[in-house]
């Protein structure tokens, strides 16, 4: 069965427990895992949004597509790799906005929504070196741009940037979002469900309810 399909079917199939708030709970962080794990799974690839403030002072909202590279599921967070210089992580650096992020994760086939928000963090140099060290070298290309992501080119040709690749690590950042509300929606023909997760401490139980689709 399609990873996707496998994925919603699971989903149904918790729902028929004794106890299916807290199945779909734990169900919920293990497929996480599995997507920052496992390029073909439906939440390898999460959409995250932030607020921006732009030069006119005005706060706009902005989404982009990242990769799900790591879950704790004991300290309930979730990271992604980016370049430093990008304008999403000026966004978490600025002082007057609170470092807040929505993670989103849907595919078509799955017709299972997961909203995650979080507060964000980014990771210190020593930290980030340990990933730094085990992601392959290819990847390296991805932060060695001479020019910050976003700076306007004459052209489109991919291979146009200048590269510096004796910078691409001060570019490498580790972004760690501590996950502090789950709403999930799942669309059937056996009916709509939607359920929150909240998390006020990690040393207390999340509270877990149903809510209206
Ligand atoms: C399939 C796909 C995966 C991507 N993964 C990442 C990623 O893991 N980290 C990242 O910073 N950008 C990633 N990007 C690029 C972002 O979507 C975005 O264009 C870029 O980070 C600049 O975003 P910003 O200007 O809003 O900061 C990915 C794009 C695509 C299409």
């Amino acid at each position: 069965m399609p990873e996707e399909l496998r994925l919603q079917a699971d989903f149904l199939q918790l729902l028929e427990r004794d106890n299916p708030l807290c199945e779909i709970s734990e169900w919920v962080w293990s497929e996480l895992q599995r997507g920052s794990r496992d390029r073909n799974h439906p939440w390898n690839l999460g959409c995250i949004s932030t607020v921006e403030r732009q030069n006119s002072g005005e706060l706009l909202p902005r989404s982009r597509t990242v990769v799900l590279r790591g879950v704790d599921t004991r300290s309930r967070t979730l990271d992604f790799y980016t370049d430093g210089r990008s304008a999403k992580v000026c966004s978490l650096l600025d002082p007057n906005v609170t470092p807040r992020v929505c993670w989103l994760f849907y595919r078509h086939e799955t017709r299972v929504q997961v909203r995650v928000d979080g507060r964000c963090e980014i990771l210190a140099r020593d930290q980030a070196e340990e990933y730094w060290k085990s992601t392959p070298s290819d990847s390296h290309k991805l932060y060695a741009t001479k020019d910050p992501p976003g700076t306007r080119m004459e052209n489109q040709l991919p291979n146009d940037p200048e590269y510096d690749f004796d910078r691409a690590q001060d570019h490498f950042f580790v972004v760690r979002t501590r996950v502090e509300n789950i709403d999930l929606v799942s669309l059937s023909s056996k009916g709509n469900r939607r359920l929150t997760i909240e998390y006020e401490d990690l040393s207390l139980p999340a509270r877990l309810s149903w809510r209206t689709p």
